[in-house]
């Protein structure tokens, strides 16, 4: 693009030769004059050149960054290096010791200047700040011989895909309170790319670490930065309170990268997650609670989270997912202004008999499908079992989720709620949709063993399965068929 003014000098020279010389060279007036003229016009170009160049090369003073703590520091106080090669995880722990020091006076803010800054994982501390400056690139190692094995998390009793322990994450906190992470947009990069590798040629004997975990927290703020390339889940809050995700992009291949879903709430309540953009190789946000025996010996939901304005792209799994590990129960979520687009699902329920827990209370409100194959998904086989230790009466209750305003095109099967004779879904309710579809089916909205009403008129028109209501909410009729399948799997 930068380019294109360049060329046109071409164009002077071609009409310069339909000029005829030796008249004008005849003359020496004419010849002084010409001097002149090729004088100013070399002077002018020069002087072009240099403010050109000047504006090209000018650097903008970086903007001030807020100071948001009574200390501050920058991470060059600590020794850091961002050239990209020089390791800081140093820097990084001696920043976190020194702000450590300061919890009782209000904390300390830890800038990263514009930079590359590769980094080991390492640990925050209570009342702390990082800050990411524009162009502020915080890199992962991705030798996993330096990151961290903890133990699984007590709720899922393995690590999601090896048995024992698990790597930790890039950038890890537990136990704490009073936690912020914001920045003009700067970035955390985990580098993924070597540990998808590693992961499909079966070379990893651990399960991959996230990029940011906290775990057993409260008061945690996430706002403007970008999240990229997480080897796994890509932020994972874990059995933590009153956390504020606004304004985070978050990035990952959207083919090859196993596993990068966007969030992931576990255990988490009093959560809000707003004015974020996700398009990852997984989930773009998947509510969780544990797995199995584990989650539900562990005990603790997810709940009163609220998801407001957020668009996803997710072309392996789906937008926004509860599941499929609920065990310690979800409840009180709401999904509002959620636009899902060129993704393979847009919300998604999913679990499996031996969960256990529930999940309840689900609100969705003002969802937009654009170009997505299931919109909205229900999946209570999903099996995935960390061992073959839990007790496969611990069955999900599944109630009280309702969709209003759901909206959309070219969508293949717009609803597919699979219910089963053990795990039926119960008081679903669907009012205001409009799904344009790609394909005219008779059974395109897919049911089983489902309860629930349709309040209102509906495009396309919904299963038998459900009762029918005006928009008074007045009672038209009663289904006698609840529990009828007309699931179509064939048709993805
Ligand atoms: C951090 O760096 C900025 C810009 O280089 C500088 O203005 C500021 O004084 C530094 N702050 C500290 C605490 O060193
Ligand atoms: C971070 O904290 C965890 C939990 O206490 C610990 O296992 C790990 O070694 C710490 N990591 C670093 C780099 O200090
Ligand atoms: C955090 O607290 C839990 C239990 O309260 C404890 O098991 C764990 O060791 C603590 N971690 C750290 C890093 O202090
Ligand atoms: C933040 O950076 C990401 C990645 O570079 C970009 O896609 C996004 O638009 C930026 N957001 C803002 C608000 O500038
Ligand atoms: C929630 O956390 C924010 C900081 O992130 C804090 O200002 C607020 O007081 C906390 N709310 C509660 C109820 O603790
Ligand atoms: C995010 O950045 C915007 C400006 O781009 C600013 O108005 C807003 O206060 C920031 N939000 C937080 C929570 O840092
Ligand atoms: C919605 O979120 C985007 C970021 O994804 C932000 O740019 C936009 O301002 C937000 N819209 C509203 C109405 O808050
Ligand atoms: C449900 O969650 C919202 C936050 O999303 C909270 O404001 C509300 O109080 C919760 N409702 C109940 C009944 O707990
Ligand atoms: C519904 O959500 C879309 C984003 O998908 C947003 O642009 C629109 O403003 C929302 N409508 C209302 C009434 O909030
Ligand atoms: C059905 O769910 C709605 C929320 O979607 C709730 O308001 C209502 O109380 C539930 N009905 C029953 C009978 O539990
Ligand atoms: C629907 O779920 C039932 C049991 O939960 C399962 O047996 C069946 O295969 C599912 N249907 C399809 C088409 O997957
Ligand atoms: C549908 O199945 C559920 C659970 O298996 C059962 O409780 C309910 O009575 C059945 N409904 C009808 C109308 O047969």
């Amino acid at each position: 693009m930068v380019e294109t003014p360049r060329f046109r000098r071409n164009h002077h020279h071609r009409s310069d030769s339909k000029w005829s010389i030796p008249v004008f060279l005849s003359s020496q007036k004419t010849l002084w004059t010409l001097l002149w003229i090729v004088g100013f016009v070399s002077l002018f170009i020069w002087q072009r050149n240099v403010i050109d160049g000047l504006l090209l090369f000018r650097k903008l003073p970086p903007k001030p960054i807020p100071k948001l703590r009574p200390f501050v520091f920058n991470l060059t106080d600590f020794g850091g290096i961002g050239d990209g090669k020089t390791m800081n995880t140093k820097a990084f722990e001696k920043a976190v010791a020194s702000i450590a020091k300061f919890g009782k006076k209000g904390g300390g803010q830890l800038n990263i200047q514009a930079g590359n800054w590769l980094t080991a994982p390492f640990n925050l501390t209570s009342h702390m700040t990082l800050f990411l400056a524009e162009d502020a690139v915080i890199l992962g190692a991705d030798d996993e011989n330096l990151w961290t094995l903890m133990p699984p998390l007590p709720s899922y009793g393995a690590g999601r895909e090896h048995p024992g322990p698990r790597y930790g994450s890039l950038i890890h906190g537990q136990n704490l309170t009073d936690i912020i992470i914001t920045g003009y947009n700067g970035t955390i990069d985990g580098q993924g790319n070597a540990w998808w590798k590693k992961f499909r040629q079966k070379l990893l004997k651990h399960t991959r670490g996230p990029l940011v975990q906290i775990m057993r927290s409260s008061n945690i703020q996430i706002s403007n930065i970008t999240l990229q390339n997480s080897p796994f889940w890509t932020l994972h809050p874990y059995d933590c309170k009153n956390i504020t995700i606004t304004g985070v992009t978050i990035l990952a291949p959207i083919f090859g990268a196993p596993n990068t879903d966007g969030i992931n709430p576990d255990s988490c309540e009093n959560m809000v997650i707003e004015d974020c953009y996700i398009s990852v190789g997984d989930d773009g946000i998947a509510i969780k609670s544990g797995w199995n025996q584990y989650g539900i010996a562990y005990g603790r939901p997810s709940k009163d989270i609220f998801i407001r304005n957020v668009s996803i792209r997710s072309m392996v799994s789906a937008g926004v997912s509860i599941g499929s590990e609920m065990s310690g129960g979800v409840s009180n979520v709401t999904v509002e202004n959620l636009l899902v687009w060129s993704s393979r699902r847009g919300v998604r329920i999913k679990t499996s008999p031996g969960r256990g827990g529930y999940v309840r209370r689900i609100t969705y409100r003002n969802v937009t499908f654009d170009n997505v194959r299931v919109g909205i998904v229900i999946k209570t086989d999903y099996s995935e079992h960390p061992d073959e230790g839990y007790n496969p009466k611990a069955l999900p209750i599944l109630q009280d989720i309702s969709f209003t305003g759901i909206y959309g095109q070219g969508v293949r099967v717009p609803v597919r709620i699979n219910g089963s004779e053990e795990i039926p879904v119960r008081n679903v309710t669907f009012q205001d949709m409009s799904v344009g579809i790609t394909y005219k089916k008779k059974h395109i909205f897919q049911c089983a063993f489902v309860q629930g009403r349709v309040i209102g008129s509906i495009f396309p028109s919904p299963c038998e399965n459900l009762d029918r209501y005006d928009e008074q909410a007045r009672l038209i009729k009663h289904s006698i068929n609840q529990n009828i399948t007309n699931i179509d799997y064939d048709f993805r």
